[in-house]
């Protein structure tokens, strides 16, 4: 049986994640604070590891993989967001994002990929955004700790071709779960915005995880939004952008 290993698995599109992979015959390790919501999952799934822990701090990944040595499928989906202008920012908090979005990426995948590459198996699975495809005025660290994990990921899927392991990135557009509310977009145009369920961006990251697709974008309009920009002028993207993340108040 394969270990996989979900971070953000207390709810949205990581607890969907760990269904799947539940369903699918994995063992699963679910990473995440809340450790009630956690158990609660790991309830219904009829057994799981939990390991509550904040991976935005300095040794989460230490204590994480002194319980669990070895993955066959990770997935970096724990993330957060954070609407205003950064001049008003809560310092700690930027710095936590990037901890989390960022550092704590990087730091797990190289805790558990030289050991897929040894085995010549392994699946890597991590949840950028449509976000990472341009810069984004009133959530400029969101936006450009995504554009990280887009990049990291394109880079090292290219670095293991023909090893084995496989690198995904999975960028979904907006998508109902607490995201939202954990970032304040309430205020925002993002509000109105139709959202698929987290269940939906699920599967399909999991269809591209499974075929070894190296980036997926979730959603027809998603993307046709990502190609756009491609052949936009960088200060028209930028604007658009600034006006869909403006405060109404
Ligand atoms: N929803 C969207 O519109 C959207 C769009 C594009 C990309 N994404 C990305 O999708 C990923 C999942 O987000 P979601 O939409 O499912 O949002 P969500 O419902 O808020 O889930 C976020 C998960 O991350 C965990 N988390 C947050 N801070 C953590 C920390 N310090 N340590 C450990 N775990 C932490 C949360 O658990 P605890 O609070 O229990 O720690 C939760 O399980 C994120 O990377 C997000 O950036 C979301």
């Amino acid at each position: 049986m394969t270990t996989a290993l979900i971070t953000g698995a207390s709810s949205g599109i990581g607890r969907e994640f760990a269904r799947l992979l539940r369903a699918d015959g994995h063992q699963v390790v679910l990473v995440a604070r809340r450790e009630a919501a956690l158990r609660a999952l790991a309830e219904e799934l009829g057994g799981a590891t939990v390991i509550a822990l904040d991976l935005s701090q300095r040794d989460a990944v230490a204590r994480l993989t002194a319980q669990v040595p070895n993955v066959d499928v990770l997935i970096n989906n724990a993330g957060f967001g954070d609407v205003g202008p950064f001049a008003e920012a809560d310092a700690d908090r930027q710095l936590e994002m990037i901890d989390l979005n960022v550092r704590c990426v990087s730091e797990l995948t190289k805790a558990y990929l030289p050991g897929m590459v040894q085995r010549r198996f392994g699946r890597v699975l991590n949840v950028a955004s449509t976000a990472a495809f341009q810069p984004g005025p009133f959530m400029a660290t969101y936006f450009a700790s995504k554009a990280f994990v887009l990049s990291f990921s394109e880079a090292l899927a290219e670095e293991l071709r023909g090893t084995g392991v496989t690198v995904t990135a999975l960028c979904p557009g907006v998508t109902e779960s607490e995201f939202h509310a954990v970032a304040g977009l309430g205020e925002t145009k993002v509000a109105h915005v139709k959202m698929p369920s987290s269940a939906s961006v699920a599967a399909q990251g999991y269809e591209a995880l499974l075929a070894g697709t190296t980036v997926v974008v979730t959603g027809t309009l998603n993307k046709l939004g990502t190609i756009g920009v491609r052949f936009l002028p960088r200060t028209v993207v930028r604007k658009l952008v600034k006006l869909v993340l403006k405060r109404s108040r």
